[in-house]
């Protein structure tokens, strides 16, 4: 699929999209502490339509189960995924936080028809060394792909950055879940590896905008999905980490249109 390069004005228009996606984070983020449940969190659907905008993971069905499929659509506003979960975990009054687990809260929402995305994770009240190393190694990663996102470079230079420091670091990086493309649908193209594939030679071009979106292991990459047709569980049962930018490429560098 070819891709669609944004104007300045629209990138304009992904930028608000994108900071009340912010905005909204920082609304949740108050309310992150033990005891709460994820069913609580999903108050964030409130906010965004209060804020004329639509959330868009609610009712999504993924491309490859158009038509029929026994599974649901995807039935919250953001996605809560605690501890073992890598992505994609259903907002429920079942599960309640715990001091020191650790929360990845993803948000997708569309403004006057274009979409913003992003995904933090949150420590609950303290957490061991070992999972601080974690989300401390989760955002160095997106972190170190935004800045190889430059005109000329190939998207290969994301996904290897990525790899690399996340493996140095004795993590693993999964491979099954991607970042993408967006504008005014949430998954366009490209296709964002956060992982070294030395056919990934597409270049990067000033108007692109794009989801990078690092999942990052304590164990193993491998990845098991819930009977839900939804839940991403790591094969191990270890902890996962997830962070991520909507970003935008001008001449002069990536911008992030989620920060
Ligand atoms: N940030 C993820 C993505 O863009 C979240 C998707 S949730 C879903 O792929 F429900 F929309 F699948
Ligand atoms: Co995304």
């Amino acid at each position: 699929m070819p891709v669609t390069l944004k104007s300045p004005k629209q990138i304009e228009l992904l930028r608000e999209a994108g900071r009340l996606v912010r905005a909204t984070f920082e609304v949740l983020r108050e309310h992150i502490r033990p005891g709460i449940t994820t069913a609580e969190l999903d108050i964030a659907e409130e906010y965004i339509r209060s804020h004329g905008a639509e959330p868009v993971y609610k009712g999504y069905v993924p491309p490859s189960r158009r038509g029929w499929s026994p599974l649901p659509p995807f039935p919250g506003t953001i996605c809560a995924s605690i501890n073992e979960v890598i992505c994609h975990g259903i907002p429920s009054s079942k599960d309640r936080l715990r001091q020191g687990d650790i929360i990845g809260i993803d948000i997708g929402l569309r403004l006057n028809g274009w979409i913003g995305d992003a995904c933090e994770t949150f420590a609950v009240g303290q957490v061991d060394d070992s999972t601080r190393h974690l989300l401390d190694t989760a955002r160095k990663c997106l972190d170190l792909g935004i800045e190889q996102a430059q005109v000329g470079n190939t998207l290969r230079l994301v996904g290897a950055a990525i790899q690399h420091h996340a493996e140095q670091e004795g993590f693993s990086v999964v491979r099954e879940y991607t970042g993408h493309g967006l504008g005014r649908n949430l998954h366009e193209d490209p296709t964002i590896l956060h992982y070294d594939e030395p056919r990934n030679t597409r270049k990067i071009m000033a108007g692109m905008v794009f989801t990078i979106e690092p999942m990052i292991n304590v164990g193993t990459h491998e990845t098991r999905l819930d009977r839900d047709g939804w839940t991403v569980r790591t094969a191990d049962g270890r902890r996962s980490a997830q962070f991520e930018h909507t970003l935008a490429i001008s001449a002069h560098g990536p911008i992030l249109l989620t920060a």
